[in-house]
């Protein structure tokens, strides 16, 4: 889609994604940690988009076997590299392409459905790479510029059951909603 490794390398090189680390961005990784914690605890958990690794910043490392996280972005990738361990790893990686080595009790796609074309497709392709009752765990901008994403809310339904849903919202500006899928049993 639009926005290619170039641009994103530019906007991570010249902090244009500090603010995620904001306390303006905290309650929705906040969100984000609790489905982890409950769906994964001694699990695996993977993260497409993973920028720098500020998804892992708010978890509790202790609590999971496996953290991978790939994200486009070399300049975000050797960020994250920081944090790297030996159960967490980063990668840099197309969504479109990567394939992981092993399988997951989580796939987070937080505040990344938006970029593709076929957001859809993307989480089916990664249905493979669920562990058996695994869960994806998909975040979204909600306002402004609700109705792309409500799009791909929609689109995702007709294929997921809705297992969990949460909105939060900080002021009367920004809203984001959260949602836990999971592959109806009939899929
Ligand atoms: C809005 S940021 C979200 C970062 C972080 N997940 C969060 O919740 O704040 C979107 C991220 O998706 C990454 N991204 C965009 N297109 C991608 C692709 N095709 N494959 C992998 N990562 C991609 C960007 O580099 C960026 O780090």
């Amino acid at each position: 889609m639009g926005q290619g490794q170039h641009l994103l390398d530019s906007q991570y090189a010249s902090a244009e994604w500090d603010y995620l680390r904001s306390m303006e961005e905290a309650p929705r990784f906040g969100i984000v940690s609790t489905y982890c914690r409950l769906l994964a605890s001694n699990g695996s958990l993977l993260e497409i988009g993973c920028g720098e690794g500020f998804l892992l910043e708010h978890l509790d490392r202790s609590r999971y076997r496996r953290f991978t996280g790939i994200d486009i972005s070399a300049v975000a990738i050797e960020r994250a590299q920081a944090l790297t361990d030996d159960r967490t790893d980063f990668v840099r990686a197309e969504a479109e392409t990567f394939v992981p080595d092993g399988r997951f009790q989580v796939i987070i796609f937080n505040e990344v459905l938006e970029y593709f074309d076929e957001p859809l497709k993307l989480v089916r392709r990664y249905e493979p790479f669920l562990a058996p009752g695994g869960h994806f765990l998909a975040s979204m901008f909600a306002a402004p510029y609700t109705a792309r994403t409500q799009r791909i809310w929609k689109q995702l339904e007709t294929r997921y059951d809705v297992a969990a849903r949460c909105r939060v919202s900080i002021g009367r500006d920004y809203t984001w909603n959260i949602k836990v899928l999971r592959v109806p049993p009939s899929a």
